[in-house]
Parts: structure tokens; sequence; C-alpha cells
């Protein structure tokens, strides 16, 4: 598809859109020209117990420092639900969506508001105060909502892991964070299959000193293991619990959750996002993004575990008191249609998945979706990873029937939420282009030694400016915040992806040009899977690198060497993989593992991944120069026993 291949917008789509072209321009120019003015306005989306009078208070230089809406007192939780009660207390507020497609439920803002202020209170007998960080480890269900919610009521933190990841990586969040209280659930259910999530917990709880209760939610009702003294039911503590709870006061920069991220290096980091400025963000980049109008039913497929769930299922949706639909289930089972069963089920407007959910359905052809009628829909979006052209007009064309415009959002657990999209209503589309940066973001390309580069160009992607949603720092770490995101291009946020952008200023994400990897739109820092990989008896060393993947994006290779007398063989293999998937999680799976003598090192010891990439890509006629490697025979070894 070349550059120039747009879609425009549709003028009914442009007509009684929040935003027009003319007006996405006005906001643009407005957001740079007066940002504090802006920013005060926009502000006023949101709920306030003291409104800010001081708004942006920034800087990308030195220690950096970013505070918005500084002075501001407000709670998260009164945004999400108790200014709706009055205007709209019985409209739902959640349609849950059960793994089975026999099982849902609708709750109102009215239900919804009561279940978290049971919840807030019964945390709160459980001794958690305002400040203390509280571990969530569930499934998609709606105390998922509930428990966000009333740890933001009482000024709890919370950090949500992902029910898919192992018990360590649950413990060694809950060890960084030093939670005192983990919320779980007896088990998960997805695609038919159940999760062990309490017998995760009570894995991951033996090495977790800090924790004194776990409050289990009832959930497929099968019998778990309870410990006497640590462990509650959540249904039993909220019955006994109090329906009023007042909000906590909370300063706009007073922390609002926690989210482990991969980055290129060591352990996952905690990106701390706050009060004031995420909620603003999340409420904004949500009514532009998706031109959310009132009465509409929104689905965002995402887990509450990853960012997408935090700002695009749960906050932002409920901020402008929209209906969020959840979805326990994933969307191949129990048949390839079901995302599309559901669409008419609960009659939605707004579907905002993964690129890699498309590619997979992709596959199976037309059938399956031209069997439903769609008809409810009215935008569609992308999250994740780059969106290929071809997946972008079979969404396009077969989802969306040509009348639903595609809104490819690019942004990062550290954003907070979307920083480049088009909107419906103002931003003609071009297949495989996040497009153009929302008014107020500020990015820009720059070379490898940080020069801004002009026009029409390819390079590193940096951002100019501070915008409400951006993550404060890395919890306890201030240090790594700086070093990972301010350090390769001074006094500029690095995202850490590379850009190109076209004649019309138009970004087209390219992905990481660091050592993470996106598989499935997952985030992994090969750095991870190595430490996983060489913690295994059998392995001495391990270089872990992305290769591309027709389904996934990106798969992952791992490039091994085994201790000395220890043999390589298929058996083996498949244990490494199992180790894995045990150390970390079914997402960190090896695609494929090539058994390694030798690895190619520099003089000092440094493996050249750009070489295991190229191999793993099958590259191997644009190696570069291998030159500097200490032996380089190794390369043609690798070259030779390539997998795949
Ligand atoms: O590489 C980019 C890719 O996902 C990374 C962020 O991952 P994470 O923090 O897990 O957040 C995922 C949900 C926002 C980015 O650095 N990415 C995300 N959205 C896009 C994307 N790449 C291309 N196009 C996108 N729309």
């Amino acid at each position: 598809m070349p550059d120039d291949a747009l879609i425009a917008v549709k003028p009914e789509l442009a007509q009684g859109a929040r935003v027009d072209a003319a007006r996405h321009r006005t906001m643009t120019a407005e957001a740079i020209r007066d940002p504090e003015g802006f920013w005060r306005e926009e502000a006023k989306r949101i709920a306030w117990m003291t409104p800010p009078t001081k708004i942006k208070n920034t800087s990308f230089e030195g220690d950096v420092s970013i505070r918005w809406f500084e002075d501001g007192v407000l709670n998260a939780s009164v945004s999400c639900l108790d200014r709706h009660l009055e205007t709209r207390g019985d409209q739902v507020a959640i349609i849950w969506e059960g793994d089975d497609p026999n099982s849902d439920a609708k709750v109102t803002y009215r239900e919804l508001h009561e279940r978290v202020c049971r919840m807030a209170n019964a945390i709160k007998a459980l001794g958690v105060k305002k400040g203390d960080r509280v571990t969530l480890y569930l499934p998609m269900i709606v105390e998922a909502a509930v428990a966000m919610l009333a740890c933001a009521r009482v000024g709890a933190v919370h950090s949500i892991v992902f029910g898919g990841f192992s018990p360590d990586s649950l413990s060694s969040r809950i060890q960084d964070c030093d939670s005192t209280l983990l919320i779980t659930a007896d088990q998960g259910r997805r695609g038919g299959r159940t999760v062990p999530l309490k017998t995760n917990a009570d894995e991951a709880l033996k090495s977790c000193p800090t924790v004194k209760n776990v409050l289990v939610v009832r959930n497929t009702g099968n019998a778990v293991p309870m410990q006497e003294g640590r462990d509650i039911w959540c249904h039993e503590a909220c019955a006994a619990a109090s329906a009023d709870c007042p909000p906590e006061p909370m300063n706009a920069e007073d922390p609002l959750f926690i989210l482990y991220t991969s980055g290129s290096t060591g352990k996952p980091k905690g990106v701390l996002h706050t009060t004031g400025g995420y909620m603003v963000w999340a409420s904004y980049t949500h009514e532009l993004v998706f031109d959310y109008r009132p009465g509409e039913v929104y689905w965002c497929t995402a887990d509450v575990g990853w960012v997408t769930g935090h700002t695009y299922i749960v906050y932002g949706p409920l901020a402008n008191g929209a209906t969020t639909l959840m979805f326990e289930g994933v969307p191949n089972w129990p048949g390839i249609d079901r995302c599309w069963q559901v669409v008419d089920k609960h009659q939605v407007n707004i579907f905002y998945t993964a690129p890699t959910a498309i590619r997979s359905l992709m596959r199976e052809g037309e059938a399956p979706v031209r069997k439903w009628s769609r008809q409810s829909l009215r935008v569609l979006g992308s999250v994740g990873e780059p969106i290929n052209p071809e997946a972008w007009m079979w969404y396009y064309r077969v989802v969306g029937d040509e009348r639903c415009p595609i809104v490819d959002t690019w942004w990062q657990t550290e954003t907070g939420g979307i920083l480049i999209s088009p909107l419906p209503g103002a931003v003609d589309q071009k297949p495989g282009s996040a497009t153009l940066p929302l008014p107020g973001v500020q990015p820009a390309l720059v070379d490898g030694e940080g020069n801004l580069l002009e026009g029409a160009t390819e390079g590193n992607l940096v951002i100019l400016d501070s915008w409400p949603g951006q993550m404060r720092t890395v919890y306890k770490d201030h240090e790594r915040f700086i070093q990972t995101y301010f350090s390769t291009f001074p006094g500029k946020y690095f995202s850490g992806d590379g850009a190109r952008r076209d004649a019309d200023g138009y970004y087209w994400i390219t992905g990481r040009v660091d050592d993470v990897l996106n598989v499935s739109g997952h985030r992994m820092g090969t750095a991870e899977i190595e430490s996983a990989l060489v913690a295994h008896p059998k392995v001495a060393e391990a270089a872990v690198v992305g290769m591309p993947h027709e389904l996934k994006g990106q798969g992952i290779y791992c490039y091994v060497t085994l201790k000395t007398g220890e043999e390589p063989s298929d058996a083996l293999k498949k244990e490494l993989v199992a180790w894995v998937r045990k150390e970390i999680g079914p997402i960190a799976a090896p695609d494929a593992i090539q058994w390694a003598p030798g690895l190619p090192k520099t003089r000092s010891g440094k493996i050249m991944r750009r070489i295991l990439r190229k191999i793993a890509a099958n590259e191997t006629d644009s190696l570069g120069d291998t030159s500097t490697l200490a032996d380089p025979t190794v390369v043609q070894d690798l070259i030779g026993n390539r997998v795949g």
C-alpha cells in the first residue's frame, strides 16, 4: 500500500464528532501556544474536591520532575462512580461477558458504586490505608474493576499482575513494592480451561513476608486451600462491610497505581502513575480517540493486567460514564467467531483489540465474520504492536464493512494513554500508520546522536515535552527512570521505538529499537528470558532475540549454550520451553531454541545481538561487519544450525 493511500474521514463521522478536522487543528495549536490554559480547561472533565490552580510544572532536564495539577485534590473513584449516580445511576457501567458464552452480567453505576464502597471498607478493615500497596492477581471478572476502584477509594496504590504470570513473576512484583494485601480469586477461566490463581498465589507468597492477608474472590467455586488467619473470602468480607465509604482525598500527584513492565535490562520496573494527570489523560484520550458518545457500548479486549486494561477498560470509560464491556475469555473460543457473536449480542459500538488477534482471525477467512451482522459497530481500534497494512485492510473491509474508521493507537505503559492516533471524525487514515499526535503531544524523530530530524525521515521516536498522563517515576528507583527514558537523548523522553514520518507528517511506528520484544502485543525483555534460561541447571549461557512471526508479530528465538558435559536433545529443548513457561509465564515460551556452542562476542565479551537477530530472521546475507568478533567462526556455525 503506498504512503499516499488515504482513507478520508467519512462526513457522517465528522458530523457530531467531538473533534472534527478544524477543531483538531485549533486544539493542536492551542495546546502548544498555551498549555496552561488548554489543560486547565481539560482538567474540568474529571471531578475535583479542590480544583487545581497550578497546572504544569515539568522538566525533562537534570533530575526530571513531572508534576501536573499539583495543588488539586481528588479521588479517582469519584470521577468513575459517584458523579454519575445522579445522571446515570441506572445505566449499565460494566457488561461482563464470561468465558462460557452462556454466562454474562450487567452492573449499573449505582451497583458498581456500592460494590466498590463495600470492598473499600473491607480492605480498610484489613488495615490497608492511604499509600499502602495492594497487589491484584485476578481474572477478567467484575471484581477486578471493583478491586482497582476500591484501592483508589481508600488511597491505596494497586499493582496488578497479569493472571498469566507465574508464581515467581508474581512474587518478585510483590516483593518490589512490599504489598501488604493480595487480592486474587480461587481460579480463572480462559478458553474453557481453568487458571490456578490461588494455588499460584500460595506458591508466590512463600517468599513474600510483607503480605498479611489474601482476599480471595470465589469465582469458579472449586475447592482451593485457604490459610487460616491469612486468607479471607472476598464475598464474606464485603457482605460484612458497610456500603458507605467516603473517598480519601488525594493530592493530584499521589500515586494511583504501579504497573510492572519490561525494559531492555534487569528486572521489570514499576511504572508509577499518579492520580490527577492520569485521570485527565484517560478521560481525554478515551473520548477523543474513540469519539465516545453517550449511551454507546464500548469493548476493549485487553486484560486488566496490562496498561490497556487499566486505561481503556476501567479508568477512561468509567470516567466518561461509558458502558464498558469486560470479556473473560479469548477471541477464538468456543468458536473463531466469538468476537462478532459478542458484538451482536451486546450491540457493541466501539471495538478495540490487538493486531495479533486480527491476524489470527484473518487466517480463518471471512465467513466466520460475515455470519454476524456487526451493524452496531462504529469505530474500530488497534493497539499494542505495529499493524501491517494487510491486517489493517482486512479489519477495515471485512470487520467494519468499510464503514468504520480504524484508530491505530500508539502508546506505552509509560505514557498512561494514547499519544499518537487518528481521531475518527478528524484525521484521514493510512493503513499501517498511527497517523498524527493527539493535541498536546509533541513527538519528534532524532538520529543516533540526538539531533532533531526534519520532514519526511526515519529515526528514534522521542517526545519533546510532558503530557498529563506521563509516568512520574520508576517505583523506588528514580535514577532508573532518568537513565531509561531521559539519558539516551538528554532533555527528551525516549520511547524505545523507532518510527518513520512521511511527507504528510504521519508517523509509522517501526518497532522497538532496544532489547525489548513485542510478542502478540505482550512486552518482554530479552534479559528476563535469558536469566530464566540460565537459571536452568544445564544451561551455561543464553542469548534471546526477536524473530519475525506471522501471527505473533515477533517470536522468541533463543540461542542456548549448554554446560560442559550436557548433551543437546529435543527432549531438553522441550524441557527448556516448559522451564521458561514456569519461570515467567506461558507468554514467554520460546518459539525456537538453537544450540549454540559459542556466541558471537566482541573481544571485550559483549554479545553482538545484531548478528543473532539477523540469523534468527534468516537475513544472513546482510550480517554487516563481523571483523570485531573475538572468534568470527562461531557465526558460520550458527548460520549452519539455524532453526526453523
Ligand atoms: O513498541 C510499541 C508497541 O508497544 C510498546 C508498548 O508496550 P506496552 O507498554 O506493553 O503497552 C502496550 C499498550 C499500549 C511500544 O513501545 N506499540 C504499542 N502500540 C503500538 C505499538 N507499536 C506500533 N503501533 C502501535 N499502535
